[in-house]
C-alpha cells in the first residue's frame, strides 16, 4: 500500500527524495522557461538587426540618444531592447553614459556577405520569415509549407517577385556555399571533369570552385532567370566566366543532356517526395550512360544534431521541404532509375557527396 500523504513527509528519506525531486523541477522549469525565452532573444536580435545597429556602432560606441536618432527608433524603448541584449551577451553596454558598443557576438551581426551567421540574421528578421514559423503549426497538421498561408505567395513567387527577399536569400545562401564550395572541391577530385552541369546553381560558388580546381572543365550553371545574372557575375569576378554557359530556366522542364557530371546541390531538400523524383527522372533522361550524378546535401544520419534537425523544419515552413537520409535518397533514386555509387563526406558537418550512376 502506498504510504498516506503526511507519513511521507515523516519519513526523512523520503524527504530528501522529494527535496531532489523539487531541485531537478526547478531546473527543468528553468530550462524550459530560458527555451522559451529564446524566441523572444532571437525577435530581439532581428529588430537590432533589421534597425541596423550592428553597422552603426561599427565604427567605436554610441549613446541610446544618438543609436536611436540614426536608426530612426524610439529612444527609451530602444534603451529596453539594448539593455535585454547587453544582458544576453549580444552588445555591451559601456560605464554608466548610456553608451553601447561591440562584442565578440554582436560583431558576428556586422554586414558581411560572406558570414553565414550575419546573413543569415537578416534573412530571419524578414517579417515572411518570422511569420512562416508562427504558422508552424498548419505545417505539422498538413505537412505542406506554412509559408504560403503565412503570406499569400509561395517562398519561390516571393523571391522571384520582391528583389530585396531574392537578396536576402540568395546572401544567406551564398555565403553558407562559398565556404562548403571550397569543402566540395577538398573532398571530390574534380580533375577529371570535362562538362559539368550545376543544377540550381544558386550565386555561382561550386561551380567557380570546381573550374579553379579543374582547368580543364567547362561549365553550364542552370538557374531561375532572376538568379542567372548573380551567377554570371560572381563567376566573371572569379576568372572562370569563359568557361562557364549560365543557362536560366527551370529544372522541372530543361536539363542540358549529355554532360560527364551533373551535380545537385541543397536543391532536392527544397521539395518533396514527388517534385524530388520529377526532377531525379529528368536528370537520369539527362545523362549519358558514363555520367555521373553529385547529390551534395545535409544528410540526415543516426544521430543528427539538433541544429541539422532545425534546418529541417526550416525547409519544411519556407518551401515543403525536409533534410533526407541516405537511404531515403536511395529508395527516390532507384524509382528514377537510378543508383548510388558511393557516398563521401564533404567536411565535418551532415554535408555528404553522393555519387549516382544510371542504374
Ligand atoms: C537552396 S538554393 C541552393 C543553391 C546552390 N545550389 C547552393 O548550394 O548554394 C536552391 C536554388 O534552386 C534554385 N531554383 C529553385 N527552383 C528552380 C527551378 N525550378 N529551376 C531552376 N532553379 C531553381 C533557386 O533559385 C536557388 O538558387
Amino acid at each position: 500500500m502506498p504510504p498516506a500523504p503526511n507519513a511521507l513527509w515523516r519519513n526523512p528519506r523520503m524527504t530528501a527524495e522529494r527535496t531532489h525531486d523539487d531541485q531537478d523541477r526547478a531546473g527543468a522549469e528553468a530550462t524550459v522557461n530560458d527555451i522559451l525565452q529564446g524566441a523572444w532573444k532571437a525577435r530581439a536580435i532581428h529588430v537590432a538587426v533589421e534597425l541596423g545597429l550592428p553597422a552603426l556602432l561599427q565604427d567605436g560606441p554610441r549613446t541610446v540618444a544618438d543609436l536611436a536618432a540614426a536608426a530612426g527608433a524610439h529612444e527609451p524603448t530602444l534603451r529596453r531592447l539594448l539593455r535585454l541584449l547587453a544582458a544576453s551577451g549580444i552588445f555591451e553596454e559601456l560605464g554608466h553614459d548610456d553608451l553601447y558598443g561591440h562584442n565578440a557576438l554582436s560583431e558576428v551581426l556586422l554586414p558581411d556577405p560572406t558570414s553565414p551567421v550575419a546573413t543569415d540574421a537578416r534573412f530571419q528578421a524578414a517579417p515572411w520569415h518570422w511569420r512562416a514559423w508562427e504558422r508552424l503549426a498548419h505545417s505539422v497538421r498538413t505537412g505542406e509549407a506554412s509559408f504560403d498561408v503565412a503570406n499569400g505567395v509561395s517562398f519561390w513567387q516571393l523571391t522571384q517577385q520582391d528583389p530585396q527577399a531574392r537578396e536576402l536569400f540568395n546572401h544567406a545562401m551564398g555565403s553558407v556555399s562559398l565556404a562548403e564550395s571550397r569543402q566540395v572541391a577538398e573532398a571530390y577530385d574534380f580533375s577529371g571533369a570535362d562538362t559539368v552541369v550545376d543544377i540550381g546553381g544558386g550565386r555561382g560558388s561550386l561551380m567557380a570552385a570546381l573550374l579553379e580546381s579543374a582547368p580543364g572543365a567547362r561549365g553550364v550553371l542552370l538557374e531561375r532567370p532572376e538568379v542567372a545574372g548573380e551567377a554570371r557575375a560572381l563567376l566573371e569576378s572569379r576568372g572562370v566566366g569563359e568557361r562557364c554557359e549560365v543557362l536560366p530556366g527551370d529544372f522541372f522542364e530543361t536539363i542540358p543532356a549529355g554532360a560527364d557530371l551533373y551535380l545537385i546541390k541543397h536543391v532536392l531538400h527544397d521539395w518533396d517526395d514527388e517534385d524530388v523524383l520529377r526532377i531525379l527522372r529528368r536528370i537520369a533522361a539527362a545523362m549519358a550512360p558514363g555520367s555521373r550524378l553529385l547529390v551534395i546535401d545535409n544528410l540526415i544520419d543516426e544521430r543528427p544534431a539538433a541544429s541539422t534537425l532545425f534546418v529541417d523544419l526550416l525547409l519544411l515552413v519556407l518551401v515543403g521541404g525536409a533534410e533526407r537520409s541516405e537511404s531515403d535518397f536511395a529508395t527516390l533514386l532507384e524509382k528514377a532509375g537510378l543508383t548510388v555509387e558511393r557516398s563521401l563526406p564533404c567536411g565535418s558537418g551532415p554535408l555528404r557527396i553522393v555519387e549516382i550512376r544510371r542504374a
